[in-house]
């Protein structure tokens, strides 16, 4: 994260961000869905998920809050509404076009990247044609060009191709710059309809999902030093260092603009690999699954599904249902995040 650093602190002096209160626009797939997937595919999404802090089914994958939830705490600004949310939206923090499953390919399909950027040019004309009549409390010209953009995604685009490849390392290597290709597009487009800073998420270690050790074969040797999926993890890996270069081509390529890549990879293989010092046990079992140790996943009973049961202490476990994370993991990256002194969110609108 050193690098990023360095980048940002000549980058807020070009620029002088002008005071304006913080707004997020989100982009993503199920790490930041808070209730496209529901509102948008009627998937009904209910309890056990969101029983530690919702108490309610909110569309949210995981027992309570994700980290862009954390974020908007920080900021003091409510929970993202869905954009696809049809009953009584709150746009006046942002709006979250994130929908679970997302993926960058193929295009034309709802609701992946290309098809989120779409709705948010439909949304920014309509909110300031809505504003021009005199109706509503809807986002800005000047609240739109000084919003924090932020995009999270490639997990499912990953792990679509690993899938397909038997979990062979070169045919997905080949399919990455395809991927980082449209999220590039992305940025481009929000810069072409007025953004200009952007905050974009690193993929996660796909390979120490429970899901993943409980589905796949494997022996010590698929494994890495503190048993992730070696395949899955070097490909995130080779995702991400893509990603990071393609902020900094766009930091040259779009002038005026901020991005921030965020090292959100690192955040979570540490949660894994040192699991007692952020007070998590057991870090490879699902806390709402079925089967027991060491993963406590099986496809037959997935959390919600007849024969699930729930750990004892949610806040000790690190991931959820096999694939997404607690609550208590996600507050623990957001803290992360946010104490690293380049990455406090804040500064996007200083004075
Ligand atoms: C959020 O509110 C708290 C308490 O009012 C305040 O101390 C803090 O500075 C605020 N944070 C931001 C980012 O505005
Ligand atoms: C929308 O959210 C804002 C900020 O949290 C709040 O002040 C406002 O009252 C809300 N509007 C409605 C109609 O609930
Ligand atoms: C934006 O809205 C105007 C009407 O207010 C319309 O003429 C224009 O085509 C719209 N542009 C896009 C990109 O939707
Ligand atoms: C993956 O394995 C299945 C079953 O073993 C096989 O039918 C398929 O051809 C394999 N696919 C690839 C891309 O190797
Ligand atoms: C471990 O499994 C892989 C396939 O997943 C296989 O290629 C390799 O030979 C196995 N190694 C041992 C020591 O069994
Ligand atoms: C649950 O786990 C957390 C985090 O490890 C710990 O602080 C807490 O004491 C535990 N609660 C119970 C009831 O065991």
């Amino acid at each position: 994260m050193k690098r990023v650093i360095l980048l940002l602190s000549w980058v807020w002096m070009l620029v002088g961000i002008s005071a304006s209160r913080p707004l997020i626009i989100n982009f993503g797939d199920s790490n930041s869905d808070t209730g496209g997937v529901l509102a948008g595919a009627g998937l009904p999404i209910g309890l056990p998920h969101g029983i530690t802090f919702f108490h309610r089914g909110t569309g949210r994958f995981g027992d309570g809050r994700l980290i862009i939830d954390f974020f908007c705490e920080h900021l003091n600004l409510s929970y993202l509404s869905p954009y696809l949310e049809s009953l009584a939206p709150n746009f006046t923090s942002g709006v979250n076009f994130a929908v679970a499953g997302a993926m960058t390919l193929p295009q034309f399909v709802p609701f992946q990247l290309d098809v989120q950027v779409r709705q948010f040019v439909h949304f920014k004309n309509r909110s300031l044609e809505l504003l021009s009549l005199g109706s509503g409390n809807f986002i800005n010209e000047n609240g739109f060009r000084s919003a924090l953009y932020m995009i999270d995604i490639g997990q499912n685009d990953l792990l679509v191709a690993l899938y397909a490849a038997n979990l062979t390392y070169p045919p997905v290597a080949a399919k990455i710059p395809s991927f980082i290709a449209e999220i590039k597009l992305a940025v481009q487009n929000l810069y072409l309809y007025g953004g200009r800073k952007f905050w974009i998420h690193s993929t996660g270690p796909l390979g120490c999902a429970p899901k993943e050790l409980a589905l796949h074969a494997h022996n010590d040797t698929d494994l890495d030093k503190i048993g992730c999926f070696r395949v899955h993890n070097d490909l995130a890996k080779l995702f991400n260092k893509g990603l990071r270069r393609m902020c900094k081509e766009l930091k040259h390529e779009l002038k005026g603009a901020v991005i921030v890549y965020v090292d959100v990879y690192s955040v979570k293989y540490n949660l894994f690999a040192k699991p007692s010092k952020y007070g998590f046990v057991e870090p490879f079992k699902a806390c709402c699954g079925y089967g027991g140790p060491p993963n406590n996943y099986n496809v037959k009973a997935t959390c919600g599904q007849p024969g699930y049961n729930i750990c004892d202490n949610v806040t000790s476990a690190i991931v959820w249902d096999g694939v997404h994370y607690t609550e208590a993991a996600n507050k623990a990256v957001a803290a992360t995040i946010l104490s690293t002194p380049s990455l406090k969110l804040e500064r996007f609108w200083l004075d």
